[in-house]
C-alpha cells in the first residue's frame, strides 16, 4: 500500500536549484513541510516562498555542508522549527570534468567532502536521532548514472556517486529493523545549474546541458523529482528516471567490453573539444 505523506518533515541539502528545489515543490505538493539547505540565502528564499504559495512550511538553513558542525546545526534547526524530521535527502553536490591525471589533490578531496563524506555524515546523524525516537523514516542520496559506470573526465566525480551508492546500500539493511528507509537517486542528464557550474569550476565552457548529451537521456528536474515523491510512497533501494539507462547499466556491467568501446569513442571526442578549446587547456597543468 502507497505511504501517505501529508503532514512529514523533509531536510533537503541544495535545495537552492535544480533537483533540490524542484524536489521540495513536488514533496509540498505531496502534503510535506520542508527545511531547504544551501549557501544562497535568497534563491532559497524564492523556493521557500513557492512552498508557501503550495499551502505547505518551509524553514530556510543557509550554510556549507562540508562545513562538519553545519549537520549538527541542520538538524537542531529542523527539530527546533518542526519539532521532528522523517525525511531527509541529502542532494547538495557538484562536478568537475578533467582526466584524473590532471586533477589537484585538493579538487578531488573537496569534492568527495561535498558529495560523500557531508552525504554520509548528514544520514549518520538523521538515522542515530531517528532510532534514538524510535521514529520510522525516510532517507536518500542523490547519487547519479554514472555511480555505475565511470567516464573519461568524470572519474573523480564518479568515484563520488559509487561511493554513495555504496554507503546507502549497506544502511538500507543496517536500518531495516528501525523501519528507516534508506534510498539511492540515479538521475542521468538533468537541465539544471549542473554543467554550467561543472564547465566554470573546470575551465571549460558549458551551457544547461553538455553538447553531446542525446536528447532523449536529457530530462527535468521535476521529472527526478517526481520519481523522488513515487518512492517515498513506495520505497525501493534505487530511484531511476530512465530505464534505458538502468539497462545499459546492467549490460555494462556483464559485458565491460562494450562499455569500453562507447568510451574510447568518448575519450577521442573529449581529447578533440580539448585540442578546440585554449581556454580549457590553459588552466589544466
Ligand atoms: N544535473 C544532472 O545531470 C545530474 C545528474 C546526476 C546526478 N546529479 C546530482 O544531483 C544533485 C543536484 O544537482 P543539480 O543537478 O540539481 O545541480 P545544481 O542546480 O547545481 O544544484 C546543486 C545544489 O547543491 C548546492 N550546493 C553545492 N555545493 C554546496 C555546498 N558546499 N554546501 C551547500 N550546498 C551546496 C547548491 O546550492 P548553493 O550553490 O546555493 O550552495 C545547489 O542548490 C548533485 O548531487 C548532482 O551530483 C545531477
Amino acid at each position: 500500500m502507497a505511504r501517505t505523506l501529508e503532514g512529514k518533515v523533509a531536510i533537503i541539502t541544495g535545495a537552492s536549484s535544480g533537483i533540490g528545489a524542484a524536489t521540495a515543490r513536488a514533496m509540498a505538493t505531496a502534503g510535506i513541510d520542508v527545511v531547504l539547505v544551501a549557501r544562497r540565502r535568497d534563491k532559497l528564499e524564492e523556493v521557500a516562498k513557492s512552498i508557501r504559495n503550495l499551502g505547505r512550511r518551509a524553514h530556510v538553513v543557509v550554510g556549507d555542508v562540508s562545513d562538519t558542525p553545519h549537520v549538527t546545526a541542520v538538524l537542531d534547526e529542523a527539530e527546533r522549527h518542526f519539532g521532528h524530521f522523517d525525511i531527509v535527502f541529502s542532494n547538495a553536490g557538484y562536478g568537475m570534468e578533467r582526466p584524473v591525471h590532471l586533477m589537484e589533490d585538493a579538487d578531488l578531496r573537496a569534492m568527495f567532502e561535498v558529495n560523500f563524506f557531508s552525504s554520509v555524515a548528514l544520514l549518520r546523524e538523521s538515522a542515530i536521532r531517528l532510532r534514538r525516537a524510535k521514529r520510522p523514516g525516510h532517507l536518500l542520496m542523490c547519487s547519479s548514472c554514472l555511480s555505475k559506470f565511470s567516464m573519461p573526465d568524470q572519474g573523480a566525480y564518479a568515484a563520488t556517486k559509487a561511493a554513495q551508492e555504496a554507503i546507502c546500500r549497506a544502511m538500507r539493511f543496517e536500518l531495516a529493523a528501525d523501519h528507516i528507509e534508506v534510498a539511492s537517486v540515479h538521475p542521468v542528464t538533468t537541465t539544471t545549474e549542473f554543467f554550467s557550474e561543472s564547465a566554470q569550476r573546470s575551465g571549460t565552457k558549458g551551457g544547461s546541458v553538455p553538447d553531446h548529451a542525446p536528447k532523449l537521456f536529457v530530462q527535468s528536474p521535476e521529472r527526478v523529482a517526481d520519481a523522488i515523491v513515487a518512492c517515498l510512497r513506495r520505497p525501493r533501494s534505487e530511484v531511476w528516471t530512465s530505464h534505458i539507462v538502468r539497462l545499459s547499466s546492467a549490460l555494462f556491467t556483464a559485458f565491460p567490453w562494450i562499455l569500453d568501446l562507447v568510451l574510447r569513442r568518448e575519450a577521442r571526442r573529449q581529447s578533440r573539444r580539448r585540442a578546440h578549446a585554449p581556454s580549457a587547456t590553459a588552466k589544466v597543468p
